[in-house]
């Protein structure tokens, strides 16, 4: 099993994507916000890279069956029903409903690994049930990461490193198993863990406590909050 680590989205060819379990990450806080969604009740996920694609998809579905999420920088959209905080997603907003989101980076990365045939949605929250579900594939990881903005985003590569440190509880990760960003993006969480490497420091981490949402960055870097894996197939997230 080889794991590697894409800091940031963009073409990927069918070789890179074929044969390999993919986990798509942005942890502050797309994926996490789609976890939470699932693990409330939603009856499954719908992320668009435009924002007007999300609201033409709404007006379809009607309000009764649908809730409208997502950002652009971090604020709310205009005229959704959600911004993008773990804690808008909760049971009694989003139980048995379709979940519409678009978000800055989160929804690009989706979108850029649609053509893969095995799409895991990870974060900090689902970090020892998503590396299980991977590791049990018995195929090559990939993880990709959303970023920010085109940029590598520091949170993301922390987050990815914490999946393949749980990856390891799962399976025989011997020398070469992990590529250089791969075994970069494991040191970076072990640095961080051990309180030597200060996230607040970084672009989007910083960013979202400067716009008020420090109780979000906390809630989004709380291991193992919960067991849900989303998968990702033909458009539409589920729970695996
Ligand atoms: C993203 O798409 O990068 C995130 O959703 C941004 C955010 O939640 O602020």
């Amino acid at each position: 099993m080889k794991i590697d680590v894409l800091p940031t989205f963009g073409r990927l060819t069918d070789a890179q994507l074929s044969e390999t379990t993919v986990i798509v990450v942005d942890v502050l806080r797309a994926t996490t916000c789609m976890i939470s969604a699932l693990n409330g009740g939603a009856v499954k996920v719908v992320p668009t890279v435009d924002a007007g694609d999300a609201v033409a998809l709404a007006s379809r579905l009607g309000a009764r069956e649908c809730v409208l999420g997502g950002e652009r920088g971090g604020i709310k959209i205009n005229g959704f029903d959600l911004g993008n905080s773990p804690s808008e997603y909760l049971t009694r907003t989003v139980r048995n409903k379709t979940v519409i989101v678009s978000t800055t980076n989160g929804t690009g990365a989706l979108y850029s690994v649609r053509s893969a045939d095995r799409i895991l949605l990870g974060a900090m929250i689902n970090r020892t049930a998503v590396a299980k579900a991977a590791a049990c594939e018995g195929r090559d990881i990939l993880i990709v990461c959303a970023g920010t903005d085109g940029q590598p985003s520091a949170d993301d590569l922390t987050c990815a490193g914490a999946i393949i440190d749980a990856v390891r509880s799962f399976a025989d990760l011997g020398t070469g198993s992990l590529t250089d960003m791969a075994i970069i993006c494991e040191n970076l969480y072990k640095n961080w863990k051990n309180g030597t490497f200060d996230l607040s420091s970084t672009f989007h981490y910083r960013r979202l406590i400067n716009l008020g949402f420090s109780e979000d960055v906390d809630f989004c870097f709380t291991p193992d909050v919960t067991d849900t894996v989303p998968v990702y197939r033909e458009g539409v997230i589920i729970k695996l």
